[in-house]
């Protein structure tokens, strides 16, 4: 079990460059925790660690919202929380996303839990009593 610590906003993108320090092979990752747990936080400061330039919003709006990386590779990120069968997700193509070998970062993943690759890993972010958040997952390395 590995976990990373985020004592604050102010060292989140030093805790984003050791998750990406420690992606591997992996290309698929659910994030996992509760309602405003910092799940969009933690994604946007590893996209920006990744070199996406554009503005990344809360993708609450939208199923999935696609940024190029500094070396020009397709990220997509993900946010099922709207999703209520998982029909919806077949029809927005979700395959093509997740088999298409691009970086893919996922939240609200219980809402398509059947759906997630085999080899998607699961990264569990939890509040702490002073604030701070530890991201938790088995399959980093
Ligand atoms: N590591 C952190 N330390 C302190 N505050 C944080 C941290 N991460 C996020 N926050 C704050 O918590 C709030 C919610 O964060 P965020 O939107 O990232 O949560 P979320 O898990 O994506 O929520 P949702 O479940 O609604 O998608 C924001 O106001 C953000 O500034
Ligand atoms: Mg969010």
């Amino acid at each position: 079990m590995q976990t990373i610590t985020i004592n604050n906003l102010d060292n989140i993108r030093e805790a984003a460059r050791e998750f990406i320090s420690r992606m591997g092979d992996t290309t698929v990752f659910a994030f996992r925790g509760k309602m405003g747990v910092g799940k969009t936080t933690f994604i946007k400061a590893i996209c920006e660690e990744l070199g996406v330039e554009d503005v990344i919003n809360s993708p609450t709006f939208a199923i999935v919202n696609e940024y190029r990386s500094a070396t020009g590779e397709l990220i997509y990120h993900f946010d099922f929380y709207r999703i209520n069968k998982p029909e919806e997700a077949y029809d927005f193509g979700y395959e093509d996303y997740f088999y298409s070998g691009a970086l893919c970062f996922i939240e609200w993943p219980e809402k398509i839990e059947d759906l997630l690759p085999g080899d998607c890993a699961n990264i569990i972010i939890t509040e702490n009593e002073d604030g701070s958040r530890s991201v938790t997952s088995e399959e980093l390395e």
